[in-house]
């Protein structure tokens, strides 16, 4: 089922000569996760300012094209309205923090008390997500004092308490560990397994190879190529065009240059050891 519809979409930002979106013809999937990887400025946060409507309901500029929002123009959309529908997580972490509440517990739970969810309801949300993101000992601190690692974390926090179905998710792991950034990647597969549709901007791409049901390669204000992650990464150009593609798949157009090519292209870690271990028990002449 159609969730977002992109047709023709092109938009600059006010004061602005250079077009961030050019063409855009895409459409997002209810259910579906989105990975969108590509270089600095490709036009990924403007990508998700659009999806979310803040373009054109809070950056103002030159949109053209639809924009069709389960069905319905973004622009004939009520902006707060949709705010409960899509929630954004920020690329920065310290836009997102309120500034108006002394602890992270009460941080967290401003978003459903605009949305008026009733006070036992909401103490139940906040305490789930406090759990989900193992934030017990920060939720008496003031938000204003936490680490960038910690406010990913609050934030992310504050907006999968929202429970919208759709979610905007613009690296959300660029200040974590890789402990944390696995971590975060699990609750947004349960957020999937859940029926949320997602788009994720990620450079990480060996998790995004993992966990994308589509990826999108971002590229001067376009979408340069897209597909599944296997038909994405299987594509040798990108390496060319210096696209960062996971070390599965390196590995694996590394061994067919050397005309000793696996079955098929892997993408994942899983993928290239099992086409490993093929190949030894081969070579063992235990195959
Ligand atoms: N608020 C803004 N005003 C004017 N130009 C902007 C604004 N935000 C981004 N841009 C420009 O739009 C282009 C795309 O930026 P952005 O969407 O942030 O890319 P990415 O997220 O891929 O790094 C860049 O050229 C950037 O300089
Ligand atoms: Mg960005």
């Amino acid at each position: 089922m159609k969730g977002i519809e992109l047709k023709n979409v092109s938009y600059q930002y006010p004061l602005s000569e250079a077009f961030a979106l050019k063409n855009i013809h895409y459409t997002f999937e209810k259910g579906k996760f989105y990975g969108i990887i590509g270089p600095n400025s490709a036009g990924k946060t403007t990508l998700c300012n659009l999806v979310r409507g803040l373009i054109p309901h809070f950056y103002e500029g030159e949109l053209s094209g639809d924009v069709l929002i389960e069905g319905k123009d973004v622009r004939e959309w009520d902006g707060s309205l949709l705010s409960t529908k899509i929630g954004y997580i920020f690329q920065n972490p310290f836009t997102q923090i309120s500034g108006v509440k002394d602890t992270v517990l009460e941080e967290i739970a401003l978003g459903l008390e605009n949305l008026g969810i009733d006070k036992e309801e909401m103490i139940e949300r906040v305490i789930n997500v406090v759990k989900l993101l193992k934030i017990e000992d920060l939720i008496k601190k003031n938000p204003n004092n936490l680490s960038g690692g910690q406010r990913q974390r609050v934030a992310f926090a504050s907006i999968i308490a929202m429970d919208n179905d759709i979610l905007v998710i613009d690296e959300p792991t660029s200040q974590l560990d890789p402990e944390s950034t696995a971590d975060i990647f699990e609750i947004i597969n349960m957020l999937k397994s859940q029926g949320k549709t997602i788009l994720l901007v990620e450079h990480k791409v060996d998790l995004i190879a993992e966990y994308s049901d589509e990826v999108l390669v971002m590229e001067n204000g376009h979408i340069a190529y897209s597909g599944t992650p296997s038909d994405v990464f299987s594509n040798i150009e990108l390496i060319d065009r210096g696209v960062a593609i996971p070390q599965a798949a390196l590995l694996s157009h590394d061994l067919q240059r050397q005309n000793k090519p696996f079955d098929f292209i892997t993408i994942t870690n899983e993928q290239a050891k099992q086409q490993i271990m093929k190949r030894m028990s081969c070579v063992n002449g235990s195959y």
